[in-house]
């Protein structure tokens, strides 16, 4: 790997808790990357960017048997994570490493046939330079799959979900980062990096967590991450909240959740960029 950085160190916000994590890792290629697969060929190389605990990662596996998958992310506790929940035997063709994406990514030029993000550009705030390594790293016609957060909705909203979502936007853009509202820029990011317009498919996607079940799980790993590491640092580093705002948040997002109407939906833009 070549260590020259491009941009600052990471600036993800969100920190690796067991209720940040549990969320990425109820992603899969169906729920997150169904955008993609009609377009992959078995014989495809895969690099999933910002990878998280890899459950996406691990499921283009069987999508391309003679090919090969790596997954990519800063967090050195992801990553251990990523590569126990899959084992060499029954993934033959997946690798996972360590490393910032804002840095040159460890490929060839021209040597990779898709490059894959989820929910990671917009925690970075030059993601026009990643975008740029990912075009190096492309074969002619390889594609550049992006699935990024555009908006939150909790319905029906209360002053705990509504201060909940704005003063996340806050927290996530506090680096410098591009934040939520990202979905529908990415197509506009990966023009400035040297894509063409004319070779995008630019669509949108979300993720729907309804009432009755899928809204009180998501209820209590979002209140999770209030009362711990995400909640402290709102109130102590970053200095956005109050303690009694946060429980107010808590207090919010658990009448939501049990609520029969609860519905949430994160608007993603899902963009495939061919080179
Ligand atoms: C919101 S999670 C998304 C994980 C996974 N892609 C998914 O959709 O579930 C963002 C991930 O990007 C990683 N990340 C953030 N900035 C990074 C960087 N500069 N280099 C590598 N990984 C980064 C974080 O460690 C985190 O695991």
């Amino acid at each position: 790997m070549n260590p020259k950085p491009l941009s600052s160190p990471s600036t993800y916000t969100q920190g690796h808790s067991a209720a940040v994590v549990a969320s990425h890792a109820s992603r899969t290629v169906e729920n997150s990357a169904a955008f993609l697969l009609p377009h992959l060929q078995p014989h495809f190389t895969i690099v999933d960017l910002g990878c998280g605990p890899g459950t996406i990662t691990r499921g283009f596996c069987p999508h391309v048997p003679n090919g090969s998958v790596i997954g990519i992310d800063a967090a050195g506790s992801v990553i251990e994570m990523a590569r126990s929940g899959a084992p060499e035997s029954e993934y033959p063709n997946l690798s996972f490493r360590v490393g910032d994406i804002t840095s040159r990514l460890p490929c060839d030029d021209n040597s990779v046939d898709v490059v894959y993000t989820s929910q990671v550009l917009f925690h970075i705030p030059a993601p026009v330079r990643v975008i740029k390594e990912a075009l190096r790293v492309l074969k002619p016609g390889g594609m550049l799959a992006m699935r990024e957060t555009d908006t939150l909705i909790y319905h029906p909203a209360n002053a705990g979900t509504e201060a909940f979502t704005a003063t996340m936007a806050k927290a996530v853009s506090s680096p410098g980062a591009q934040g939520i509202g990202s979905g529908r820029r990415i197509h506009l990011w990966a023009q400035e990096a040297g894509f063409e317009r004319p070779k995008m498919q630019v669509r949108a996607g979300a993720t729907c967590h309804p009432a009755p079940d899928e809204s009180k799980w998501w209820a209590n790993i979002q209140v999770e991450r209030l009362q711990g590491e995400i909640g402290r640092k709102w109130v102590g580093e970053l200095q956005l909240v109050s303690q009694d705002e946060i429980d107010a948040m808590i207090a919010g997002l658990k009448t939501w959740g049990d609520s029969p109407e609860a519905w949430y939906v994160a608007l993603q833009g899902e963009v495939i960029c061919w080179k």
